[in-house]
Order: structure tokens, then C-alpha cells, then sequence
């Protein structure tokens, strides 16, 4: 790390940067658009506006990394010149509505054992569960771009991962489809695209169509245009299915999905026993999180989330463990910021036994979760409201 504090906090507070410490900064700059493979022309209206952004993410690593005890190293990383408009693209909004009086799908459709635990069924897990690193799907880690599509990036990370798990579906799922295609009329967690929407939204499509491979429609990060707009149409008009509901949405048996997976399910709101069992049992999973403090992170297990939180991303579960030096134990996260943010493109987040109970209220699901016309603030339970909103496929196993 660039040892910048000191030139950079006696900018901020006023006091005369000397010239050599101002060479310094540049310096350091130049370093750190090498690392990341940026070039700012020198002199230009750009580079200092990237560089007055690096310089304060600069100060405020140097304020996380000042805390004693703390369990998480902040740093200049790939988003430390990022304005916070390119940041939130990076989140991009997402969520899940929420239907007051909407009841659970009926019995029939609950197929497997994972759409009936109840929430506490903790102690049926294993304390460290060895992560889900292995699989060639996750091997490498996306990156967005400035397109809000977390969800399908997500989405279609989660896909993969379960067709190589379950190995009824040697294939990918494009996460370029599911961004041009993926309708959102009720503008659930945004207004569709790279505007944002949610994994929810994308497992229901990936049920109903018959979603090309990445190579077929490689990723842009661009909305797109959607090639079979006869399809999108058909689903738009649905109006009444609610994607969001709790519990296991199953496939109709004439659906194109069926080929390899039969349905999805979204898992209890603030339970962590049936996410815990999701990830056990099936594979990796899409949650959503509070990610407006991350661009510091570079390393360790992240803490620094209030628990009134604002879901406003979405990310790939792919495992938990204990960290033996921090004695913490933690969730191991696959974000889509590229493989230099974090531990290799990884967050790892604060996991407690007794976290159900670590509550909060998210007082803004209209602007970062939630359908038009949703609930004015919802509960969120976990370490950046982790418990609060999760969905996993069920594939069919390859007989
Ligand atoms: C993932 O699991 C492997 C063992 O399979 C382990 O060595 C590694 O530390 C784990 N990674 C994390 C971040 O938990």
C-alpha cells in the first residue's frame, strides 16, 4: 500500500503540501494507474478529477485501517478513483417485491427438503463448510463493468455454477440475454436492464427460455436488444405471477428450463439455517447485500455494515468458514468487480450463529429494493442485511 496519509491528511485539513509531497502523490498515482491499467493524460481535467477521488479514498482507507481490533484491511483498490455515481452503477439497484397477505405456493411444489427448514436449523450444518472455490465456473471472476446488472451477472453465475454441480446442463447461461431480456414490469430493484432488476426475475426467465450460452451472446455490459422479443413479450404480459414470493417456484412442464432444472425458490426472509443448508446442500447461492462501503475493501472479514441496512446489491454465495487468526467466522462472497477488488474479486462477511437476531430496517427499499408501489421500509437481519433476500435453482441431477 502507498504510505500517502500523511501528505494526503495535511491536504485535507489545510496545512501546506510541501512540493516534494506533492510529487509524491503523484507519484503514487502513477503507480497505482499502472496496477489497475488506467492512463489519465497528465495535466487533464480527467486526471485530476481522478486524482483528488484517489487521494481521498486514500484518507479514508487510512481512517478504516486506524481502528483497533478491527477485522478488515481498507485500501486504494481497483474503485479508489471512482466517482459515488459509478459506484452505485456498480451496485446497481436490486431487490425483491414485497405483497403484503401473499401466501406461500402450494405444498405440491415443495420438492425438496431445503423449501421446509425452518429457521432454526443451524445446528444441522457444519461449522466450516469447504467453499464451492473449485468449480471451474467460478474460476473466473466478472466483472460489470458501469452496467447496473449485478443481478444477472449474479444470476448467471449462480447457473452455471449449478449446471457444472449437477451436470444436467453441460453449458452457460448468457448474462448479456438476461440483461436485454429479462422483463420488469412492476420495476422490481430498478427499471429493468442496466438500470437493474433482480435475480428473481432472471431464474423465472432462465425456467421460460431457452437462454443462449455466453458465447453465443457475449456479455457488453450494455442493455442490448433482446432477439426473441416475441418471448419477452408473452412473459411482460404475465402480470400476476409474482416472482418475488418466499418459497419454490416450479417449472411448468413445458418449459424450456425443464430440460435441466425444475424450478427455483426463494429462501425465507432473515432465517440463516435455510441459507446455510442452501449452500451445503445445493450449491452456490444469489443474495442480496449492502454493498455501499465496499469499494475500500481489500482484505478480511468485512464488520463495518450498520444493521439498518440498504440492500443495493447482488452477489454469488459461494461458501463459509471460520478465519483461525481473526477468530471470526465468516461468508465467502463472489462479487463481479473483477478479480483485483478484494480477495481475488472475494469478500468475505462477518457470519455469527446468532446474527438472525442482528436486525435492522431498511428505510429505503423503494430506491434499492422492492417493486413500484412496495412497502415503505422492510426488516433485514445479518451482516449487510445478508438473511434478508435469497434464491438458489433446483437443478435435476444428470442420470
Ligand atoms: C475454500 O476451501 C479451501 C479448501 O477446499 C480452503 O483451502 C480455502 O481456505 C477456502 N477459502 C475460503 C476463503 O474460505
Amino acid at each position: 500500500m502507498f504510505s500517502l496519509h500523511i501528505v494526503l491528511v495535511a491536504q485535507v485539513f489545510g496545512v501546506e503540501v510541501r512540493p516534494h509531497q506533492e510529487t509524491l502523490l503523484h507519484t503514487n498515482f502513477e503507480a497505482y494507474q499502472q496496477k489497475y491499467a488506467k492512463a489519465y493524460e497528465k495535466g487533464s481535467v480527467e486526471y485530476n478529477k481522478r486524482l483528488a477521488l484517489f487521494s481521498k479514498a486514500a484518507v479514508e482507507a487510512e481512517r478504516w485501517n486506524s481502528r483497533p481490533g478491527r477485522l478488515w484491511t481498507a485500501g486504494t483498490g481497483p474503485l479508489a478513483d471512482r466517482t459515488e455515481e459509478e459506484l452505485e452503477s456498480l451496485r446497481g439497484w436490486f431487490g425483491g417485491s414485497r405483497k403484503a397477505g401473499l401466501g406461500q405456493p402450494p405444498a405440491k411444489h415443495l420438492r425438496s427438503s431445503l423449501a421446509q427448514l425452518s429457521a432454526d436449523s443451524l445446528d444441522d450444518s457444519p461449522e466450516e463448510f469447504l467453499n464451492w472455490t473449485s468449480l471451474h465456473a467460478l474460476a473466473d471472476v466478472r466483472d460489470q463493468g458501469s452496467c447496473g446488472s449485478c443481478w444477472a451477472v449474479t444470476a448467471a453465475t449462480v447457473l452455471d455454477a449449478h449446471a457444472e454441480i449437477y451436470k444436467s446442463a453441460q453449458r452457460s447461461f448468457s448474462t448479456q440475454e438476461l440483461v436485454s431480456c429479462v422483463p420488469n414490469v412492476k420495476k422490481c430493484g430498478g427499471s429493468g436492464k442496466c438500470s437493474g432488476a433482480t435475480v428473481e426475475l432472471a431464474f423465472q426467465y432462465a425456467v421460460e427460455h431457452p437462454v443462449q450460452t455466453a458465447s453465443e451472446v457475449p456479455y457488453e455490459g450494455t442493455d442490448g436488444t433482446c432477439a426473441g422479443a416475441s418471448l419477452l413479450q408473452r412473459l411482460a404480459g404475465d402480470t400476476d405471477l409474482d416472482v418475488a414470493a418466499v418459497g419454490f417456484h416450479a417449472a411448468s412442464s413445458d418449459s424450456p428450463g425443464m430440460k435441466y432444472m425444475i424450478g427455483w425458490e426463494r429462501l425465507q426472509e432473515n432465517a440463516q439455517g435455510p441459507l446455510l443448508r442452501a449452500i451445503v446442500e445445493r450449491g452456490p447461492v444469489a443474495v442480496s447485500v449492502d454493498a455501499s462501503k465496499w469499494s475500500a475493501y481489500e482484505s478480511g472479514i468485512f464488520d463495518s455494515c450498520d444493521k439498518d441496512a440498504v440492500i443495493n446489491h447482488a452477489v454469488t454465495l459461494i461458501g463459509y468458514g471460520v478465519d483461525k487468526s481473526l477468530k471470526a467466522g465468516y461468508f465467502l462472497i463472489q462479487n463481479s468487480w473483477g478479480s483485483s477488488w478484494g480477495e481475488d474479486g472475494k469478500i468475505r462477511l462477518l457470519r455469527r450463529d446468532e446474527d438472525e437476531k442482528w436486525c435492522g430496517t431498511d428505510r429505503q427499499p423503494q430506491e434499492g429494493t422492492g417493486c413500484e408501489g412496495g412497502p415503505k421500509e422492510v426488516k433485514v437481519c445479518g451482516m449487510c442485511g445478508i438473511f434478508y433476500d435469497n434464491a438458489v435453482p433446483h437443478f435435476r441431477h444428470s442420470t
